[in-house]
């Protein structure tokens, strides 16, 4: 009896000590749940300055008149970043003549490697509105710390040309309204149908 009462008191203060690192990890890789509970949504957007897959120099006052699925994410990305464009573009495929008031974004977090050039052919391979924005290493950084997006490169053994790195980053998808403010985001791994239900509640 006894030694199956401390045993048990043993499993609930290891259950105890295991949540709470969890709950520390989770808060050190997702900053912006802390972020929405100590200081409000409002935080996250702001002005930018970058360059579309067509060269063309914009601002946040793309984000006018429609709701905004943003990404941050990078082009040479093996695996999270295609998956999540894929999920938006079949959202949107499910979200039928809704769709054309909505706008996918990808803002990446390795201008080094994303061109112009480079993010004109990797959108055409996902939702036809899809946007790819780059610009300069300053740029990138001052629309990162806007939308509290953490990312850093991932240097790879064997990489001779330096070339080949990973970009560890956040990834999350904003949803921004047509004034630019934050609405909601998706955590990674949300369904296109959840997608889907969350922005037509939203139009
Ligand atoms: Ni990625």
């Amino acid at each position: 009896m006894v030694s199956s009462m401390t045993s048990r008191r043993i499993f609930v203060l290891t259950s105890l000590v295991t949540a709470a690192l969890i709950a520390a990890v989770v808060i050190a890789v997702h900053p912006w749940q802390t972020l929405n509970r100590t200081s409000g949504t409002a935080d996250i957007g702001g002005s930018f300055t970058l360059t579309d897959q067509d060269g063309n120099r914009v601002s946040e006052d793309i984000l006018e008149g429609h709701l905004n699925v943003i990404y941050f994410g990078y082009t040479y990305c093996p695996d999270v970043c295609p998956t999540t464009l894929q999920d938006i573009t079949t959202a949107l495929d499910l979200m039928g003549e809704g769709a054309k008031d909505v706008r996918p974004i990808l803002i990446t977090v390795d201008p080094e490697r994303d061109t112009v050039e480079v993010l004109k052919d990797y959108v055409s391979w996902f939702h036809p509105s899809l946007i790819g924005l780059t610009g300069s290493t300053d740029e990138i950084e001052a629309v990162k710390t806007a939308y509290k997006v953490y990312s850093a490169k991932a240097p790879q053994e064997d990489d001779e040309t330096g070339q080949n790195y990973l970009v560890d980053h956040s990834s999350i998808t904003y949803v921004m309204g047509p004034d630019g403010s934050f609405l909601t985001h998706f955590a990674y791994g949300t369904t296109p149908e959840e997608m889907a239900r969350t922005l037509e509640d939203l139009l």
